[in-house]
């Protein structure tokens, strides 16, 4: 059955863009007619069979991705503390291609998920990673980068917990059938390599088609897969407040047999027959949860406006209603994967399966079917060999690049150091406009409390001036008042007796001196007050007078933020300059390490040959040796060291035997080798 949006009347002039698409609605493409036969399919089992080997994962390619893997972590839980980093996804799962991505989690509850991906992605930038993305509207948030050396792509995700259930689940899945790798890789490869494996582009995820090709294998009628769920609630995990039941049978536990005994090539083409010809969302959700396609209707995920029919007919629509492809994601049921379509991708999808189908009924071989449609978007195959561009290039080029990159480096170290200084600057001189503008507020703020100062300052001048006030010191008035008391209150036996008239003098001095008192102290509250707002009024103004001084010599250069502008300014032009200055530091090292092993190897070569050489003197001297013992000359401690580490007696009398054949004269003396022997003739003595 064609797609249902094929099945309704539209222009086809709208669907330029994909060929078996319009081919099919106009006829040309008669999938009634195409049937697979046996030598379809036996072609493609021999194509995969190549593919697949080819997409082993070698010991050099584990290595790098291990180094990667453990340096991020590293680098990761030194920057959040308290963090823990997880690997996941197919290179956990097993389901992997050779340029699969590293797919990293970071579980930290420090601080807010898009934050801390954020300061990730910094810091990645910093580190000189290429193509580093923050991606924050989808469900999970990530950054993606490629590791500028080896050029294998990294996910990081925050607190991604599910995705290591359902990578467990993936990977159970790939145990219980050797066939289900390499199907999983095979279509995981044609999506990606014909450009409908990218969530972020309107299509499927890798992580999609991973389930709608385990779905197939689940719902044939001869099953590969069984289900693994069980769903019985005996082993939950929450998540973010919500249970998700992740309990899986083991294999044991399982006791599947399949009757299915296709090739992985009679799968792969089974595969595209169905999404050819039988198109499940029709009808279905891919439910690998539940181990078949469910209707629509069981799920209830009936597709919702606007359809895919509407936005053929209306260019304008984009965005398609939900469950328009729907896929299940097993754990997190209320989760469909096709959310993330849109409507292009959806006809790129049909097209690719159609094509497939097509070229496979044709014996098309593997490459061509998998041919890569968008190489911008394609995933590289990772750089494993650094050296790889030197190996074919004369080593004094190299050391013309790399004198070459020294001088580029230095005019870089030169911008960048200009660019430093001249950044320094604008920020001092900010920061000394900024103290400016605060002096003058400050000025300002002073200037304006001195003038009801000094009216204050009058005022209380004139109180303690007053008329009546001839200022006589409080002390004088207390000592005569004590006086004058006392006069007035002996008793009359200790003193002269006073006159009438002379008491009555001194009690109205007494009375007097009082009323004389209480303005004396209030005469003397006002004329410290004077003196202490005298004394504010002089401090400020002598303020003003040392503010006034600092601004003056920084006033004429101008307004603070012209110079936080130029720091700026300058920062967004240091950025790509540092970068360039990485990159380069990195190129001068890697062909220094390369030239430093080249010199390694020389001079371990020529040590070879050194070695070689001592070897072949050795040897001389060996033979040198054992002719003196045959020919009975003269022989040294020396000699009989070199003789003994090669062979000892019995090595001459074989080379003798040898070489001399034959000549048995002196035989005698082979066996009577002493340090006094020679032509002095003490041979016989010493026998
Ligand atoms: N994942 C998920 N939900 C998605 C996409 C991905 O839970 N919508 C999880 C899956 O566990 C998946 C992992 O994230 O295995 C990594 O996703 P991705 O890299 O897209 O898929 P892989 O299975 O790793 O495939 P590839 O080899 O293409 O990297
Ligand atoms: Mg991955």
């Amino acid at each position: 059955m064609l797609a249902d949006f094929e099945q309704i009347d539209f222009d086809v002039s709208k669907i330029e863009s994909w060929p078996y698409v319009k081919a099919l609605k106009l006829g040309n493409l008669d999938l009634s007619k195409i049937n697979l036969i046996a030598e379809n399919t036996k072609h493609l089992e021999t194509e995969l069979v190549k593919f697949v080997s080819s997409q082993k994962v070698s010991e050099n390619l584990l290595k790098r991705r291990n180094g990667i893997t453990k340096h991020l972590t590293k680098v990761l839980t030194n920057k959040f503390r308290g963090s823990k980093v997880s690997t996941f996804g197919s290179f956990q799962s097993g389901l992997n291609l050779t340029n699969g991505d590293i797919d990293l989690c970071l579980q930290f509850n420090g601080e807010k998920p898009k934050k801390v991906l954020k300061k990730i992605a910094r810091m990645l930038n910093e580190d000189g990673m290429d193509n580093v993305k923050l991606i924050t509207t989808a469900k999970v948030p990530i950054v993606k980068f490629i590791d500028s050396q080896s050029k294998i792509p990294v996910d990081i995700s925050i607190n991604n917990s599910l995705a290591v259930h359902n990578t467990e689940l993936l990977r159970r899945y790939s145990s219980i059938d050797s066939r289900v790798k390499p199907f999983i890789i095979s279509i995981k490869y044609w999506a990606r390599n014909r450009g409908i494996s990218d969530a972020s582009m309107g299509t499927f995820s890798s992580y999609a088609w991973t389930l709608i090709a385990i779905n197939y294998l689940q719902s044939l009628e001869n099953k590969v897969l069984p289900n693994v769920l069980k769903k019985d609630g005996s082993q939950t995990v929450e998540i973010d407040g919500i249970k998700y039941d992740i309990g899986m049978y083991s294999n044991n536990e399982l006791d599947f047999v399949t009757q299915n005994h296709s090739t992985t090539g009679e799968l792969v083409s089974g595969f595209f027959e169905s999404l050819a010809k039988d198109w499940p969302w029709n009808n279905g959700v891919i439910s690998v949860g539940s181990g078949k396609i469910l209707t629509r209707k069981e799920k209830n995920w009936v597709a919702n406006k606007p359809y895919i029919s509407d936005a053929i007919q209306d260019s304008q629509i984009k965005r398609l209603g939900k469950f328009s492809l729907p896929v299940e994601d097993p754990f997190d049921n209320k989760h469909d994967l096709s959310r993330v379509l849109d409507v292009e991708g959806i006809f790129e999808i049909r097209d690719e399966v159609l094509r497939a189908y097509q070229l496979i009924s044709e014996n098309t071989d593997w490459d061509t079917i998998t041919e890569i449609k968008y190489p911008e978007i394609t995933p590289n195959e990772p750089k494993l060999d650094l050296f790889e561009d030197l190996r074919n290039q004369e080593d004094d080029k190299t050391r013309q690049d790399l004198k070459i990159l020294y001088e580029q480096l230095k005019v870089i170290e030169n911008s960048v150091s200009l660019r430093e200084s001249e950044r320094s600057d604008a920020i001092k001189m900010s920061k000394a406009l900024r103290r400016n503008a605060e002096l003058a507020k400050e000025q300002s703020g002073l200037s304006s409390e001195l003038r009801p100062r000094r009216t204050k300052i009058d005022e209380l001048q004139s109180k303690r001036d007053s008329s009546n006030n001839h200022y006589i010191p409080v002390h004088f008035i207390e000592e005569e008042l004590s006086r004058v008391y006392s006069i007035l209150t002996t008793e009359a036996t200790n003193r002269v007796e006073l006159s009438l008239e002379k008491e009555k003098q001194l009690f109205s001095w007494f009375f007097e001196l009082q009323s004389m008192y209480e303005h004396s102290k209030m005469t003397r509250k006002y004329h410290r007050e004077f003196v202490k707002l005298l004394e504010q009024q002089q401090h400020s103004i002598e303020h003003i007078k040392d503010i006034r001084q600092e601004m003056i010599e920084i006033q004429s250069f101008g307004k603070f933020t012209d110079f936080d502008d130029l720091a700026m300014k300058l920062l967004k032009e240091l950025n790509p300059l540092k970068r360039e200055r990485r990159n380069l530091r990195r190129e001068i090292g890697r062909l220094e390490a390369w030239l430093r092993k080249q010199t390694h190897f020389n001079n371990n070569n020529h040590s070879k040959h050194k070695g070689s050489r001592k070897k072949f003197v050795n040897n001389r001297k060996v033979d040198d040796v054992k002719s003196k013992v045959v020919s009975g000359d003269s022989f040294s401690l020396q000699d009989l060291e070199v003789l003994l580490k090669n062979g000892g007696l019995s090595s001459v009398n074989q080379s003798k035997t040898k070489t001399r054949k034959g000549k048995n004269k002196h035989k005698k003396n082979n066996y009577s080798v002493t340090p006094q022997r020679g032509k002095r003739g003490k041979s016989s003595k010493n026998q």
